[in-house]
């Protein structure tokens, strides 16, 4: 098939990359010049294991181009993909800017009648907006498709090669049918691919992502709680996790939440709910409870030097909103050092990945370590930010001697509290009784 991806980020970049190596011919298409010369040269913007593969074997086998034309773009294409970003407002609405501005150009440069699938993540009841922008510039009409993406930046190559399921939200048998061909290799274990109404799609990735943030949220509040009854949340945690009607995943409590999607989608769908005289109120408190999560997080350091935080200097180990990944969008641990900065302290910060993305927000006002190690030397404290496994085991003699004074913050529950204590720490967890 003839795809063309409209937005070259991570969703844009992964699907293009993913479509290609099922041998359909893949143009990807972003205005962001400086983008696709590096994706030409097989450059990888950004940070996502795997992906780098894939790109130069769809550009060497001719299946898989760039660029920034959309005239070039929409010359053969079938199918295409909105994958621009749609970022929070904060107002909790999403900014629709690029998705208008990109369905405009593709209305304008559109040669046929074509299928065009919203994979951007996107307010309820999207596709009629995006069908009217196309069409006000074109004389062909569209079928607008959901179909949101649920893949997870670090193992994103994967969750889109092998996904769960596809989501196809469309009331045209023939572009379901169409849609259901394109993603047929991807589903060859009898994972389902789901037919339902353009507004049920998008819906559910709204859905999926706030319910696991509540999940999140929920363990959090649970921490809190545990910290002054005396509970350890990892053994609630494990107590709750082996029950099959609840699962293992997203039961962690930490630091809260971020990135790129959980944040803005959680506060987009109580925008939703909102602008139509609703109250979504779980989905209201995933958000409270997350953003006092991160206060929480400081203030247990603060408390810790007696809110005097002037003078003191404290290292930071990971960035990125999660390991495997570069993507610093609401990372908490940009919440915690800024928090920090405005306190008085100084930070040191490490990340294996993130920090050039770090440094274009935090610039000089912190400085960078070359290792793990580095943030260790002369602090007052450390906090873990991200549980990148080359923070799993350190050489904790050393890095404890390296320290001005041994406090250790884990904002994500990763070491043994016992021993972290018996390596001289003096060891602060979520939630958890030391
Ligand atoms: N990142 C994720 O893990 C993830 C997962 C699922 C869904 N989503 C959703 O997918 C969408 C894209 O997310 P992302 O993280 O890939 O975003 P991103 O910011 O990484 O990429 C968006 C790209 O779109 C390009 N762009 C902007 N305006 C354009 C235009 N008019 N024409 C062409 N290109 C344009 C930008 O230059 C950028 O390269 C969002 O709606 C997001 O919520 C993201």
């Amino acid at each position: 098939m003839q795809v063309t991806v409209v937005g070259t980020g991570y969703v844009g970049l992964v699907a293009g990359a993913c479509f290609a190596d099922t041998g359909n011919d893949v143009v990807c298409l972003d205005t962001d010049a400086s983008k696709v010369e590096r994706l030409k040269r097989s450059e990888i913007p950004i940070y996502e294991p795997g992906l780098s593969d894939l790109v130069s074997r769809g550009q060497r086998e001719g299946r898989l181009k760039f660029t920034t034309s959309y005239a070039e773009a929409l010359d053969r294409a079938e199918i295409i993909f909105l994958a621009v970003g749609t970022p929070g407002l904060p107002s909790g609405e999403p900014n629709l800017e690029y998705l208008k501005a990109a369905s405009e150009s593709i209305g304008t440069h559109l040669k046929r009648s074509v299928i065009v699938v919203n994979k951007s993540t996107v307010p309820i009841g999207s596709y009629q907006v995006v069908k009217e922008w196309i069409e006000s510039k074109s004389k062909y009409s569209v079928e607008v498709v959901s179909n949101p993406e649920f893949l997870k930046e670090g193992s994103a190559i994967d969750d889109f090669l092998r996904p769960d399921r596809v989501v196809i939200g469309t009331d045209k048998v023939e572009a379901f049918e169409k849609m259901a061909e394109l993603y047929a290799p991807f589903v060859r274990q009898g994972n389902p691919i789901l037919h339902m109404d353009v507004v049920s799609a998008e819906m559910t990735k709204y859905a999926c992502n706030a319910f696991l943030a509540t999940r999140i949220s929920f363990m959090n509040e649970l921490a809190r709680l545990c910290e002054s009854v005396g509970g350890d949340i990892e053994s609630i945690r494990r107590g709750m996790a082996t029950d099959q009607r609840i699962g293992k995943h997203f039961l962690y409590a930490g630091l809260g939440y971020g990135g790129s999607c959980f944040p803005k989608d959680v506060r987009a769908l109580a925008d939703s709910a909102k602008k139509r005289g609703l109250a979504l109120e779980i989905v209201e408190a995933t958000d409270r409870a997350n953003q006092e999560q991160a206060r929480f997080f400081f203030k247990k350091i603060s408390r810790h030097f007696k809110d005097e935080l002037k003078g003191k200097k404290i290292g930071v180990l990971g960035l990125a909103f999660k390991p495997n990944t570069d993507d610093m969008r609401e990372a908490p641990a940009l919440v915690l050092i800024e928090s920090l900065l405005e306190a008085g302290a100084q930070v040191i910060a490490f990340d294996p990945v993130s920090m050039n993305e770090a440094k274009k927000t935090l610039g000089d006002r912190i400085t960078y370590g070359k290792n793990a190690y580095d943030v260790s030397a002369g602090v007052d404290a450390v906090a873990l930010c991200t549980e990148w496994n080359e923070f799993r085991q350190l050489d904790w003699p050393r890095f404890k001697q390296a320290m001005k004074s041994p406090a250790f913050f884990d904002g994500r529950n990763q070491y043994d509290p016992l021993k972290m204590k018996s390596h001289g720490f003096e060891y602060f967890a979520i939630g958890r009784s030391v």
